[in-house]
């Protein structure tokens, strides 16, 4: 009988350890290995100067910790944000580095001297500084929402489209947080079976909203009321992600639909999504159904699942085992449970997707990306 203990430490703000006993489950034997994927793993003998625009930030400071714990191999690092932080120092591989006011002069300072610029710091940041970085000779990661759709700009998830990654000129956008995770678990389907119509339902974490958000949690919990969000949150599901669209749909419910018919290379593809904010810190939750062109038992999608890179199958009922937002938390991988049959559509599938929304929803992503372009360039011997 296996007895798996997990304990999660909490950030220092949130003065809370999670510790979770699960005894007698089955978890999958990675998830007992700690780390996920490998990374550069130091490997490279060529070194990159990085730029981090938004370092300050919930996701930037998690560029910083992926950064690391894969080894990109770093140069020099540049950290940017408002001026609200200039002049602050973070801390990154036991150096300290201080924080640069975002201002066209300071990057323009830096021209040629920035081989990627990884972008956290929303829209208005982006589309103001992105082809800014790329003429002073960066490529940017941009995690906002500013150019995922715009014609030239790859929309990358590693394990599912890298090849698009090399299409682009100078910008990369980084998808949705919610459609990572999604089309993670869909694109083996796809490609097996072709897909007819996806429904998403979400339970999204409130770190997806910023520092902004995580505040509204911690201070919802003592009673005081939200800055953030247009409710409390805490105690509370609110079905509003971003900005309500004249068809009654949010902004967040349109990228999930639209991002992830370019992803997939699908624009004709049927997809329909609602998403609600949940009380979480981190972990974004997914129901989705997924209708297939041709029959596919839930045994045969575990096992594409089981095989497909990035994706852990998380999936015994019977032991009651299956993904967790709490299980998530700090992990690279997208977990998939619950898969099952729809008893009421031919060809259709449920299952309840999870992942870490900061890590593989955001900096994991990005940074991977990263990677991906700096091997292409070492195996062309372009460096
Ligand atoms: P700052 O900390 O100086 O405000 P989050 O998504 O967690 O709210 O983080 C947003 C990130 O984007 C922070 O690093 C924030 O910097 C940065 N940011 C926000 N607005 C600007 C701006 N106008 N110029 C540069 N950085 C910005």
């Amino acid at each position: 009988m296996l007895i798996i203990k997990i304990i999660h430490y909490k950030s220092a703000k949130r003065k809370q350890i999670t510790k979770i006993f699960a005894a007698e489950y089955k978890y999958p034997r990675k998830l007992l290995c700690g780390g996920t994927s490998r990374g550069m793993g130091g490997d490279s003998v060529n070194r990159y100067n990085i730029a981090v625009v938004g370092a300050t930030g919930m996701v930037g400071r998690k560029f910083l910790t992926v950064l690391a714990q894969r080894k990109v191999p770093i140069d020099n690092l540049y950290l940017f944000a408002s001026a609200r932080s200039a002049g602050s120092s973070m801390d990154f591989g036991g150096k300290s580095y201080v924080v640069r006011e975002l201002t066209p002069e300071n990057v323009l300072k830096l021209s040629n001297m920035i081989d990627y610029a990884l972008f956290s710091a929303g829209a208005a940041v982006s589309k103001v500084y992105a082809p800014l970085f790329v003429e002073a000779g960066a490529t940017v990661v941009d995690n906002s929402s500013q150019w995922r759709m715009s014609e030239g700009v790859p929309l990358v998830v590693p394990e599912v489209n890298p090849e698009d990654a090399f299409c682009g000129s100078g910008i990369i956008a980084n998808p949705n947080c919610s459609t990572i995770q999604a089309v993670a678990a869909l694109a083996p389907l796809e490609r097996e079976f072709g897909i007819e119509r996806v429904v998403y339902s979400t339970y999204q974490a409130v770190s997806g909203a910023g520092m902004g958000g995580y505040n509204d949690l911690i201070d919802g919990v003592k009673g005081l009321p939200p800055r953030k969000f247009p409710h409390p949150i805490a105690y509370n599901i609110l079905p509003h992600i971003d900005v309500f669209m004249e068809d009654g749909y949010t902004k967040e419910e349109w990228k999930m639909i639209v991002e992830t018919r370019k992803i997939l290379h699908r624009p004709d593809l049927r997809v329909t999504a609602t998403t609600a904010r949940v009380p979480v810190f981190y972990g974004h939750c997914e129901s989705i159904n997924v209708q297939l062109k041709s029959p596919c038992t839930a045994q045969r999608a575990r096992q594409l699942l089981m095989d497909a890179k990035g994706v852990e199958v998380m999936d015994d009922p019977a032991s009651n085992v299956y993904p967790l937002p709490i299980l998530a938390e700090g992990r690279d991988e997208v977990f998939v449970g619950r898969i099952r049959e729809d008893l009421s559509a031919p060809n259709a599938l449920n299952m309840w997707v999870v992942a870490d929304n900061i890590r593989k929803g955001a900096a994991t992503n990005a940074v991977q990306i990263v990677e991906l372009l700096i091997s292409r360039k070492e195996a062309k011997g372009d460096v």
